[in-house]
C-alpha cells in the first residue's frame, strides 16, 4: 500500500503560473523529511518517475504527468548564525521565496532586497539561480541540503557544488531536475554584514532619483524594484505567465558588436567572461511581437520576452508561438532564443 499522503490522478491546472491543464498520475505534499524517507524507501515507488513542485511558476506543463508531484512545503526560517563579515540565514524549501526576503530586511539581515517579488518557492530559487535588478542569489548562498530520492541520503551541497550560474546550476546541467533525483530541503545564505546598495540596473536609479533618494535603504531599495517590476511583468493571478519566455542570449562580443553595428539600440550587458548578454524582450520588439497574440497566447505588451495565457490556452498554443517568434529573432538577428522556463 502507498503512503496515504499520495493522492491518485491530480489536477496541475492551479499549479502552474502559467495555467495550462494537465494531470499528474499520483500526487504529494511534503510537509516532513519523513515523508521523503517513506518514499525514497517504498518498493511500490521504485523506477517511479518523480518530480519537486515548488509554485510553479518557472513551468510549461507539455502532457498529462504519467509520475509522482511532490509539491515541497517543508517551512520554517530562521537566524542561523554569524561570524565577522556575514550573517547567516535559513529557509526550507517550501518558505516562499518573496515572503523570505522581506523577512531577512525586517529582520535586519540586508542583501536579498534586489531580489524581492521574484515568485516562487526557497527551493527552486537554485535550480536557476534566480536573479533580477543587478543581483543572483548566487552571490548569497551559501550550502544547501538536498534529499537523494535514489540512495535515501541527505547531501549537502556547498556554493561551489552547485556551480550556479545565469539561469542554471548543477541541478539543470545533471537534468536532475527533470529525473526528480535530488529534493532541496533548506537553503543556507550568507547575507553581509558590510551592506552597499545595488543601483547598477540603470531604471533603479532612474526611479530613485525620481524619488529624491541620494543613499537608500535596504528597504527602500527593496520598494524599488517592486514598483519596476510591477510596472512591466503580469501578475500571473491576474494574467497567467511563467516569467521570461526566453533567456537573454549570451554571445561572442564580436557578434555583439557587430549587431550593436547595426542596431546601434540593442541593450548589451558585457559578463565577466568576455561575453556579452543581449536583450531578448529588445529583439522580441523589433520583430514586432510584441504585444501581439496568436491563438490564446501572446508576447506580452509592456514586456516582450513573457509569454501570457489569454484564457483556456494549451501547450500547442504555446509551441505555435514560441517556434514563431523564435522564426521571427532568427530571421531578423541571426540569433536563437532558447526557452527559460523548465518544459514537464
Ligand atoms: P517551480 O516552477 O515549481 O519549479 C521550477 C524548477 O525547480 C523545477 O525544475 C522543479 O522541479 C524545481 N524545484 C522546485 N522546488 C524544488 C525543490 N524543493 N527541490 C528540488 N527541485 C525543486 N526568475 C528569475 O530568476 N528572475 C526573475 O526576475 C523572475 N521573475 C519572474 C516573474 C514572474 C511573473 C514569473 C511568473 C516568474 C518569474 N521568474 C523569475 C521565474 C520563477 O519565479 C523562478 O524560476 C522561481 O525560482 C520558480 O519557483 P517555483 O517554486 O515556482 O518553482
Ligand atoms: N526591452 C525592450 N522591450 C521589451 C522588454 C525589454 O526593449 O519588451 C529592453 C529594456 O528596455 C531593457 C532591456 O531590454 O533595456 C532589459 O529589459 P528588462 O530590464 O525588463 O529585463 P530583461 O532582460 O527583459 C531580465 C530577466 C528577468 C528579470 C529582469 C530584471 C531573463 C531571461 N529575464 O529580463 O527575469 O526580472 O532581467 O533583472 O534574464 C524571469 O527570469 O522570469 C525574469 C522575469
Amino acid at each position: 500500500m502507498l503512503p496515504d499522503f499520495i493522492v491518485p490522478k491530480a489536477n496541475l491546472t492551479a499549479h502552474n503560473t502559467l495555467g495550462l491543464s494537465a494531470s499528474a498520475e499520483r500526487f504529494a505534499r511534503i510537509e516532513t523529511r519523513e515523508q521523503l524517507a517513506a518514499l525514497a524507501q517504498h518498493p511500490d515507488l521504485i523506477g517511479q518517475r518523480c518530480f519537486m513542485l515548488g509554485e510553479g511558476s518557472n513551468l510549461v506543463l507539455t502532457g498529462d504527468f504519467p509520475g509522482l508531484i511532490l509539491k515541497m512545503a517543508l517551512k520554517g526560517r530562521a537566524w542561523a548564525g554569524e561570524d565577522d563579515d556575514f550573517h547567516y540565514v535559513t529557509a526550507a524549501a517550501g518558505e516562499n521565496w518573496h515572503d523570505f526576503t522581506q523577512w531577512t530586511l525586517q529582520n535586519g539581515y540586508p542583501g536579498l532586497e534586489n531580489l524581492s517579488l521574484i515568485p516562487g518557492t526557497v527551493g527552486a530559487a537554485p535550480i536557476q539561480n534566480i536573479g533580477a535588478y543587478g543581483a543572483e542569489i548566487k552571490d548569497f548562498l551559501h550550502e544547501l541540503e538536498a534529499f537523494d530520492l535514489t540512495s535515501g541520503e541527505i547531501r549537502h551541497f556547498s556554493a561551489a557544488d552547485c556551480k550556479l550560474a545565469y539561469r542554471t546550476s548543477i541541478f539543470k546541467q545533471e537534468g536532475w531536475h527533470l529525473s526528480g533525483r535530488y529534493a532541496i530541503l533548506r537553503v543556507l545564505f550568507r547575507l553581509p554584514k558590510r551592506w552597499q546598495p545595488r543601483t547598477g540596473y540603470g531604471e533603479i536609479e532612474a526611479h530613485l532619483e525620481v524619488r529624491g533618494i541620494q543613499s537608500p535603504t535596504p528597504q527602500q531599495l527593496a520598494e524599488t524594484v517592486i514598483r519596476i517590476r510591477r510596472a512591466k511583468l503580469p501578475d500571473p493571478a491576474k494574467l497567467p505567465n511563467a516569467g521570461s519566455f526566453f533567456q537573454n542570449p549570451v554571445v561572442a562580443a564580436e557578434l555583439a558588436a557587430a549587431l550593436t553595428g547595426v542596431h546601434p539600440g540593442l541593450p548589451v550587458y558585457p559578463q565577466a567572461d568576455g561575453k556579452v548578454k543581449l536583450a531578448a524582450g529588445w529583439l522580441i520588439e523589433k520583430t514586432g511581437w510584441k504585444g501581439r497574440n496568436l491563438g490564446a497566447v501572446g508576447m506580452h505588451e509592456a514586456q516582450a520576452l513573457v509569454l501570457v495565457n489569454r484564457g483556456g490556452a494549451r501547450f500547442a498554443d504555446v509551441q505555435n508561438l514560441a517556434r514563431a517568434v523564435r522564426e521571427a529573432v532568427f530571421a531578423r538577428f541571426g540569433i536563437h532564443l532558447e526557452p527559460e522556463p523548465i518544459f514537464l
